[in-house]
């Protein structure tokens, strides 16, 4: 099995994504898994220029030189692709955005009736395989995915991927802060461990363990003073710099 996995955070390994990505990445490989990681912030990922190259004057070749280049047969190939993102103004990153755009050689123009709904076909290599998203965001509530889980599972019905599921850290800063202090938040990264073991060597990742990993860390009271305060200090105490 061969994964690709894309982090977009721009704190790459120093993420709160990571916190929960690297884990998941851990019980992969435990597994089995050959995992290659890049991080979106090493990457030079032009956006799409929307003139359509791809499809007609050269099909299938995008013609932007960059870092694309080492991914288009990665993304093809790749059985389980995991993409790692912050939630950012109730989507994926800039970088990431811009990666899904850049996917678009991987299919082909025309539209297909599937289920009775307009999807492209996809190239010669035929893509398969898994998605997985992996994402924390700075809000309490679980519901701040939504928008995400429905772009990724649109998707993958284009790019003719299964949607495997997704690891969700609400309050992810709290996790962040609970691990720094070390206590009680270790059942969340021994879950996302778990997710990755499984989904090697089951197919799937169960329900229970994804909950696992999303599960109420603090009340929205106290996360939302703690919140307020941490940035309260964070204002009375910087430095006004002169221009
Ligand atoms: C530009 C920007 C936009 C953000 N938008 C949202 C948002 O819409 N909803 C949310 O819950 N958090 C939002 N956040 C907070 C981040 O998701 C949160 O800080 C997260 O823990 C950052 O993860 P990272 O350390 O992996 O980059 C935003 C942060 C930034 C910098």
């Amino acid at each position: 099995m061969n994964v690709l996995v894309i982090n977009s955070s721009p704190r790459r390994e120093h993420s709160n994504t990571a916190l929960i990505l690297n884990p998941f990445l851990e019980g992969l490989k435990e597994a089995g898994a050959d995992i290659e990681l890049f991080y979106t912030k090493d990457l030079d990922i032009k956006p799409c220029t929307g003139e359509f190259h791809c499809w007609i004057k050269r099909p299938g070749e995008c013609y932007q030189k960059d870092d694309m280049q080492i991914l288009y047969p990665k993304l093809q190939t790749a059985d389980i692709l995991v993409f790692a993102t912050p939630v950012y103004v109730d989507g994926v990153t800039g970088p990431l955005k811009n990666l899904l755009d850049r996917m678009i050689p991987l299919v082909k123009p025309f539209f297909e009736l599937r289920h009775g709904h307009c999807r492209h076909p996809p190239r010669e290599v035929e893509l398969k395989g898994k998605l997985v998203l992996v994402s924390n965001c700075g809000f309490w509530e679980l519901d701040n995915f939504d928008p995400l889980i429905m772009h990724m599972k649109a998707m993958c019905k284009n790019m003719s991927r299964e949607f495997a599921g997704a690891l969700l850290r609400p309050h992810g800063p709290a996790a962040a802060a609970m691990k720094r202090s070390g206590s009680s938040a270790d059942d969340v990264f021994t879950a996302a461990n778990e997710a990755g073991l499984q989904l090697i060597r089951q197919g799937y990742i169960a329900d229970e363990t994804l909950k696992t990993v999303s599960h109420e860390l603090l009340s929205l009271e106290e996360y939302v003073n703690r919140v307020n305060r941490n940035f309260r200090q964070a204002l009375e105490a910087r430095t006004i710099e002169e221009p």
